[in-house]
Order: structure tokens, then sequence, then C-alpha cells
């Protein structure tokens, strides 16, 4: 990557940046998501730690202050409130944040940090909240005891309208934008009437143990004990990796089928106490997220390289990758999360493939995100047959190139 391409990463990160109540924080991009997001601070922290760390470090600190009781996050916070008429918000029950998630990308970003300075002062500070966020994900997303943790809404896996939601919101595969966020406003008005209390009523509604969420998870409780590990509290160590190995196996015993792991849903099924789950066969990104986690076996990570990624048929487009398979009657090359290439995507594809070993298949995806960069600029997602920018203006998660 060029000195200038960096520079331009840099000053779109700045210009982003906003400050609240001594808080740092950065919009995903100012005219269409002007607040903060739990997993784009996540990824704005592994941005800025290539270049600067302290502010890597605020934009995490800034997620605690607006921790709940129970641990959790929300995935949105407002700071400043726009007025509906400027923005239209969603509603989430509460005032100053949304009441759901996002996927648990925080350990991640902060282990990331702690490879660059090695400072352990800031693991010290931030380590009791941390903490007190994913055991919330291990109390109260998996009460069943089953190891496998769910969402309650499928804005909480970050790809908001994806294919994977439409059986479980009773969606055909092909329908308008507008069709599907009428079903997301009608879960949002449940999730209030039970007031986003994921133990008792959400299973009524929306209930999905999700692949990339779930392998997101194991890799960053991987992170938690190696934190833990260097705080020298070996008993929190032990008892975060011990919980990355049971959701990996949990993975394995209920997900996985044909070679991938899929993505389950239970809302049908829940017969009094007793659960069966339902895979979903919907062709996504979603195959290859756990390599992110390794959870593949080298040669089942080559048997879906081969028939997934490198297929022209699924995902093999001539921008790099699309988001759901273009085999799927569902794709849609500018259908929001249902076909364009995200870059968030495409960094944590080319991470799990560098863990493989797979270092020319990672680097294309490399460089067909910085051909789509340069080609449409910072744009929040791409059209994977033309390479057209779609949505969100001054996106930051192209700066995740800079971690490539
Ligand atoms: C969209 C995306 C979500 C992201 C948010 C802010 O809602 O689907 O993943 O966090 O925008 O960028």
């Amino acid at each position: 990557m060029t000195n200038d391409f960096k520079k331009t990463i840099k000053s779109l990160m700045l210009s982003n940046r906003r400050h609240r109540g001594g808080n740092l924080y950065t919009l995903p991009s100012p005219e269409s998501y002007p607040y903060q997001w739990l997993w784009d601070s996540c990824f704005h922290a592994i941005i800025l730690s290539h270049y600067d760390i302290s502010s890597a470090k605020e934009e995490l600190l800034s997620l605690f202050v607006r921790q709940f009781e129970n641990g959790m996050i929300p995935h949105m916070i407002y700071w400043q409130k726009k007025t509906a008429s400027d923005f239209p918000v969603i509603e989430w029950g509460k005032e100053d944040t949304s009441s759901i998630t996002q996927p648990p990308m925080l350990a991640y970003s902060v282990w990331q940090i702690y490879q660059k300075d090695k400072n352990k002062k800031f693991l010290d500070q931030i380590y009791p909240n941390l903490t007190k966020f994913y055991r919330y994900f291990l109390e109260y997303r998996d009460f069943r005891g089953n190891n496998l943790i769910s969402i309650i809404n499928p804005d909480e896996s970050g790809e908001d309208n994806s294919s994977r939601f439409d059986v479980v919101l009773g969606l055909p595969p092909k329908h308008s934008l507008k069709e599907n966020f009428k079903k997301r406003l009608e879960l949002i008005q449940r999730n209030r009437e039970c007031k986003f209390n994921a133990r008792t009523c959400m299973k009524n509604f929306f209930w999905v143990k999700d692949v990339p969420f779930n392998s997101i998870l194991v890799e960053n409780l991987k992170c938690l004990s190696d934190i833990a590990s260097v705080l020298g509290k070996h008993e929190d160590a032990d008892l975060f990796f011990d919980q990355s190995k049971l959701i990996a196996a949990a993975m394995r015993k209920h997900m996985f089928e044909d070679g991938v792991f899929w993505s389950l849903h239970s809302k049908m099924d829940i017969v009094g106490e007793k659960i069966s789950y339902k895979k979903i066969k919907v062709k996504t990104w979603a195959i290859f997220a756990p390599l992110f986690a390794m959870l593949y076996t080298k040669s089942e990570a080559n048997k879906i390289i081969e028939k997934y990624l490198q297929n022209e048929e699924e995902f093999n487009a001539p921008f790099l990758i699309p988001t759901v398979s273009l085999s799927e009657e569902s794709f849609n090359p500018d259908g929001f999360w249902r076909g364009p290439v995200w870059m968030s995507t495409n960094w944590f594809i080319y991470k799990g493939l560098q863990k493989y070993g797979y270092e020319t298949l990672a680097e294309k995806i490399k460089q067909s995100s910085l051909d789509l960069l340069e080609k449409s600029g910072f744009r929040e997602q791409y059209n994977p047959l033309t390479g057209e920018g779609y949505g969100a203006k001054k996106f930051t998660w192209g700066g995740l190139v800079i971690d490539m």
C-alpha cells in the first residue's frame, strides 16, 4: 500500500472523529451513521492501532461508558441524538443507546493494541469491564447451557438484512428492502414489549445461533484468555480458553454438515423445554467466517475454498468477496447485505486464510479490496460484479486494508 493511501485513511479517520463529554469516538460515516457503533469502533481501533495507539485506546474506552449493568455493550451509542427528521433512528427503547449488541470484537482489538505497545496498564484498566462484557454472553445468551450463543435480532449480527435471517423472519428469498425493514421493525416492537430480555421472551420471536457471531466469540475468548495470562490471572485465562473450546465443540456438533458450518434457528421447534435446532442452509460469507477462529481442519478448509471461494458460480466474483453466493436465489448485487462486498467481511476472511497459510489467496482479497477503494472510494458496500460503490460515503471500514 502506498504512503499516499495510508494518508487518505488517516485523514478519513480524523475527519470522522468526534469528542463528546470527554470521550473520543469515530463515526462510521458522518452523513449516514452519525453515532458510535460497537463493532465499528473495534474496527476503528484496529485501524488506529497502526499509527495512533492512544486514540485506538480512547475509542474502545468510550464504549464502556455506556456499558449496561449486566455487562452488555449496546450496538449504538448516540452521544448526541439527532432529531428524527435529520436522521430516522430506530426506537430501541432507550434514550442514549440501543438495547441490543453486536459481534464481540473488543478483546481482539485490545489484544492487537497490546501487541503494538506491550503496555499492561491499559490491559489492567480495561480488564474488569472487558471480562464483564464477555461474561454477559456466556451468562445471558446461552441460558440452556448448550455452549452456543444466541442473537436476538438480525442487527446483532452486524449484517442487518442478510439472507441468513429470511426464513426466521418469515420472508421469501426475494423481497424489497422496505418489506425487510417492516419485519425488523415489528420484531423490535416485540423486543420493546418484552424489554429486550434475552433470557425470557426473545426465543418466542427470533433466536439465531449465528456462525460468524459464534466464530468471532471463539477467537475473542482466546484473546481474552491471552490478556488474562499477561495480567497473571491464570484462573480466568483457563476459564476463557475452556469456554472458547466449548463453543467451538458445540459449533461442530450442531452446526457442521456437508463440510460447512451453518447458522441455526430454533424458533419453531421449542417444545416445552426441549429444543431442536434447524440449520439455515443459505450460502453467505458465513461459510468462511470459521476460518477466523480456525474451526475447520486444514483439509476441510481446502475443500470449502475449492468448492465455494474459488468457484465462479459461488463466491469467486469479479470483485471479491460477495457476502452472498451468486448461486443463491436471494443474491442481489446491490442488496445491502444480500450480495455486495463489505470491507469487514473481506478482512475477516483475509485473516482466516492467513492463519491457514493461504497467503496468495489472502493477497488476492487484499488486492481486490484495494481495487474497489481505488475505483469507487470509501463506500459502505460494493457491487461484486461491477465494483460500483453503494450506500454510505466516507465510510471508515475501507481503512481495514491497513491491517491486511
Ligand atoms: C449498518 C451495518 C452495521 C454497522 C452500521 C454502522 O447498520 O449493517 O454492521 O455497524 O451500519 O456502520
